[in-house]
């Protein structure tokens, strides 16, 4: 009898590696199993294999990227025990200005519906260290709770900072609260820049310990500045900041496809890379963001205006990453 085929066997993806024509990403189905409102912007939803097949195991720290019902592909971190998972949870914000990513997946997406979705990796892991120190700001609880529930499990000390704008706003408050106790300092700034936690204490003198940090960028940017005299390596922050794909500016142009011989308008408020799953025509893709270079693309003709975080210098004239760059002015060809 053939062996049973891995949900997650997810072939490892170079983008130089493509056939002729650009492939679909090798996704998995994942059933939504559950969604709830934990505060008035941020959800949860619990995914299960669709089908019933086993799940990729995963450790605290790790993300997983999903196909919204809008056809974007996000990447969201796991909250749950991911040593034997029969489902994947995960908590997202919804954002305002979200143009397909966390509005579509709570406005689009039903219980018994089905999302594709990645396999789930870690840029983001647990170390070994003699002690933590874990620090949450808003959403990015989603990591750094799965990281305490693990070193509680396992006896090893920490401690946690969890700042937000106020408790209604806080996710997972109280359980956190009734299982870590004198280990968690909650903080509530209203709002108010001046009213922030004051971190000095924790780094005035570098420890031998491990520090992860995930939440908005003026939180990453404060710990940056208080810890830059600890070694190097001590503090770990997990940063999933899009770059601005799309910016109020931005104008049309068309993406010729010298291969399959098309050509694509790309409006003003699309990426290529929306544009052309728009148009049917699929290209591998993960962060949607300019920061994995999936998506990274031969430019044949053009002025390309590269918006991502990967490619070098040398590599600006031929290659262009479809999911956050634009043409400078004119037309694109692609050699897809
Ligand atoms: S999909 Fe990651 S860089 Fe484009």
């Amino acid at each position: 009898m053939a062996p049973p085929q891995s949900l997650y066997a997810i072939p490892l993806r170079d983008p130089f590696a493509r056939s002729e024509m650009a492939e679909p990403t090798a996704l998995i189905r994942l059933a939504v199993a559950g969604k709830r409102r934990l505060t008035p912007d941020i959800w949860e939803f619990t995914l299960a294999a669709a089908g019933g097949a086993a799940l990729q195991p995963f450790e605290p720290g790790a993300h997983i990227g999903i196909e919204t019902p809008s056809g974007a592909m996000r990447q969201y971190s796991l909250v749950n025990d991911g040593r034997a998972p029969d489902r994947y949870v995960i908590a997202l914000k919804r954002e305002p200005e979200s143009r397909g990513g966390s509005r579509s997946m709570v406005e689009d997406t039903e219980i018994g519906g089905t999302l594709r979705a990645d396999a789930p990796a870690n840029s983001f892991p647990l170390a070994e260290a003699p002690g933590y120190l874990l620090i949450a700001g808003g959403i990015g609880i989603a990591p750094i709770l799965a990281m305490a529930n693990r070193l509680d499990e396992e006896g090893k000390p920490f401690r946690m900072i969890y700042c937000s704008r106020s408790a209604a706003e806080a996710a997972y408050l109280h359980e956190m609260r009734d299982r870590f106790g004198g280990r968690l300092t909650v903080h509530h700034d209203g709002g108010d820049p001046d009213a922030h936690y004051d971190f000095w204490d924790d780094f005035a003198e570098p420890a031998d310990i491990r520090v992860y940090c995930c939440g908005p960028k003026p939180l990453m940017e404060e710990i940056r500045a208080v810890s830059g005299h600890w070694p190097e390596g001590r503090v770990q922050f997990e940063d999933f900041r899009p770059v601005e794909a799309v910016r109020p500016d931005d104008r049309p142009f068309e993406a010729a496809l010298r291969r399959s011989g098309r050509t694509v308008a790309v409006p003003a408020d699309l990426t290529i890379l929306e544009a052309l799953r728009g148009a049917g025509i699929r290209v591998p893709s993960s962060c949607e963001s300019g920061v994995c270079g999936t998506c990274k693309t031969r430019l044949l003709a053009g002025e390309a205006d590269h918006r991502d975080r990967v490619l070098m210098p040398e590599e600006r004239a031929d290659f262009i990453m479809l999911c956050v760059s634009r043409a400078q002015s004119g037309a694109l060809t692609l050699d897809l």
